[in-house]
């Protein structure tokens, strides 16, 4: 074993993980920590913009896009923070355009800005211009631009290092981070990481679905990893189904296609959105046009041979228009489906793409072990974490601008705590519980295979904790997860070796699944409303009345909930500052 220590620890180099080793890198002895080379983590999959209230191209201010947020969020959104996050956006986009990322101009040499769902001029009156783009390639933009800062900074990078546990120690009578334990994937070693501080960056886990616009390595890592040390989850009950993913596929297919003029059709060419969203029709939030899409085809009106999705309508725009703003999601078309957008519609249906919920944090991006009380020296930003500025929805092109801001804020903050807290004494062997794992799952020769157990929990969450959900539904998913978990108990894996063992890393990653899997059912479970991405057939109305809060979910072996042992569910009041819930009209 490998002991290294360093001022900051930053776990994940997407996004948010980069942005807060920029920070904290020109203040801080820094290390990142990524299970996969910077450049290929999933920021990189984000296609349509990052929004900030620019006005570059239409009139808007930062209160409209507070209001957006926080109304898109269905009013789960914790108020505070969506002003720091709408605030602070139109600097994140600076920052970015000084880093050097190419963005689209107008031909005054602004950066362009484009309609994208949820964002209204004028609180609803009309969709607005503020998706800031490069193309439809803006999260590969973003990654680009901050890999380059990082190396232009010396940020020190420890690249295919998978952190499986986080390292806690006590002061005071209260736990705190002491850095982390990571599993070098090309030679099997384990490293321990002592630091002062700990930022988790580690993005989402859309994987626990079937059918997801995520990359394969979204397993939810940080957010498993905290849950097992302890520390709570919040609102994970809400996850996200983006309305356009390529039909059968999943693959994402921009929003930004909508915010061009694209056109959701169903099977009689009708422009059903029309009926669900009359002011802003195909740009409503997405749990608004994603439920729309799969009550279409619920109601008969689907397309294809089985009736299982609608379409997205390009054709009325032109060629040359359709190859500037959105060449890569037209080439996916073609690749994937064999469809050519210039002249047929595109298959689509909703996919899994976003967790709302995540690691609590307030707006330092703290963690917090409950309602309030901090974590000392331990951050968290971007999907993994949930600061609430997302609420029950997010709007498209908020995360892009929640890493930046979040990120941010989380690589400054983790830096000037280190500046003055002393480096936290190691408890004795560390790494005892990862060696153990990595052991026990390298040498296992059980009868159940990790890609039989994964593909029995993709099926059950896409057919039962989806779009649509009621308890009966949720309480099947929460019998085959626990099934499932019991299966795990006996895995084979085939590879014994130590060198890029990715049977190991893929055990362990299911391990993560299952757990996150189980979280996210209960909590929707418990939740008895219909609320943002949080649709229950069985409860249709949000019920602010009980249900305006948090959920906080902790791993506790002396509790209960929905049946399951081994968890406890508790509640956080939302932050309200100046929205009160209203209907939400669209
Ligand atoms: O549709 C998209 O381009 C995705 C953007 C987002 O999730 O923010």
């Amino acid at each position: 074993m490998q002991v290294h220590e360093y001022d900051v620890v930053i776990v994940g180099a997407g996004g948010a993980g980069m942005r807060a080793a920029i920070e904290s890198g020109q203040r801080a002895r820094t290390a990142v920590l990524t299970k996969i080379y910077p450049t290929r983590s999933h920021t990189g999959a984000a296609q349509g913009g990052m929004c900030a209230a620019l006005a570059n191209v239409e009139e808007d201010n930062w209160e409209w896009h507070t209001f957006d947020t926080i109304k898109g969020g269905d009013y789960l959104v914790d108020q505070d923070a969506a002003e720091v996050m709408a605030k602070e956006a139109i600097d994140a986009v600076l920052d970015l355009e000084k880093m050097g990322l190419p963005f689209n101009r107008t031909e005054e040499g602004k950066i362009d800005q484009r309609r994208f769902g949820g964002h209204t001029r004028d609180h609803g009156k009309a969709p607005v211009r503020r998706a800031c783009y490069a193309a439809d390639r803006t999260g590969h933009m973003i990654l680009q631009t901050l890999y380059q800062n990082c190396v232009k900074h010396g940020v020190e990078f420890f690249n295919e290092f998978y952190v499986l546990d986080l390292v806690m120690t006590e002061v005071d009578g209260k736990e705190q981070p002491a850095g982390v334990v990571a599993y070098e994937l090309a030679t099997g070693e384990i490293h321990v990481f002592r630091s002062k501080s700990v930022v988790f960056a580690t993005g989402g886990f859309g994987k626990i679905f079937k059918t997801t616009s995520n990359a394969h390595t979204l397993t939810g890592d940080g957010v498993a990893v905290t849950y097992r040390r302890g520390l709570p989850l919040e609102d994970m009950e809400f996850f996200q189904f983006h309305p356009t993913g390529l039909a059968g596929l999943g693959i994402l297919l921009s929003e930004a296609a909508r915010g061009e003029g694209g056109i959701l059709r169903n099977a009689d060419g009708e422009r059903f959105m029309e009926r669900y969203a009359p002011t802003i029709k195909d740009l409503a939030p997405r749990d608004i046009v994603a439920r729309s899409m799969a009550n279409e085809v619920r109601e008969g009106r689907g397309c294809g041979p089985n009736k299982d999705y609608v379409l997205l309508d390009l054709t009325h725009l032109e060629p040359a228009h359709i190859d500037a703003k959105l060449p890569d999601i037209t080439e996916f078309a073609r690749t994937y489906l064999g469809v050519e957008p210039y002249t047929e519609p595109v298959p689509v249906f909703p996919t899994a793409h976003y967790g709302m919920g995540g690691i609590p944090t307030n707006i330092e991006s703290e963690v917090l072990r409950d309602n309030t009380d901090v974590v000392p020296g331990l951050y968290a930003a971007g999907e993994c974490a949930c600061v609430s500025v997302h609420g029950s929805n997010r709007l498209g092109t908020n995360s892009l601008l929640d890493i930046n801001v979040f990120g941010k804020r989380a690589g400054r903050a983790a830096a000037e705590y280190a500046k003055t807290a002393p480096m936290p004494e190691l408890p004795e062997n560390p790494e005892a519980f990862v060696a153990g794992e990595i052991e026990r799952l390298r040498t296992s020769d059980g009868p159940e295979r990790v890609a039989a157990i994964r593909a029995d929990l993709q099926e059950t969450m896409d057919a039962n904790v989806q779009v649509f959900r009621t308890d009966e539904t949720m309480r099947k998913a929460l019998n085959d997860i626990e099934a499932l978990r019991e299966r795990y108990k006996n895995i084979g894996i085939q590879d014994r070796g130590r060198r890029f063992n990715l049977d190991l890393l893929e055990a362990m990653e299911l391990g993560f699944l299952l757990e996150i899997a189980e979280v996210v059912t209960v909590a929707a479970i418990h939740r008895k409303e219909s609320r943002g991405g949080h649709f229950r057939e069985d409860f249709p109305d949000r019920d602010d009345a009980n249900f305006m809060q948090h959920t906080m979910t902790y791993r506790d072996q002396s509790s209960e909930t929905e049946g399951i042992p081994g968890m406890r569910l508790e509640w956080k009041p939302v932050v309200v500052t100046r929205y009160q819930p209203m209907e939400r009209k669209y």
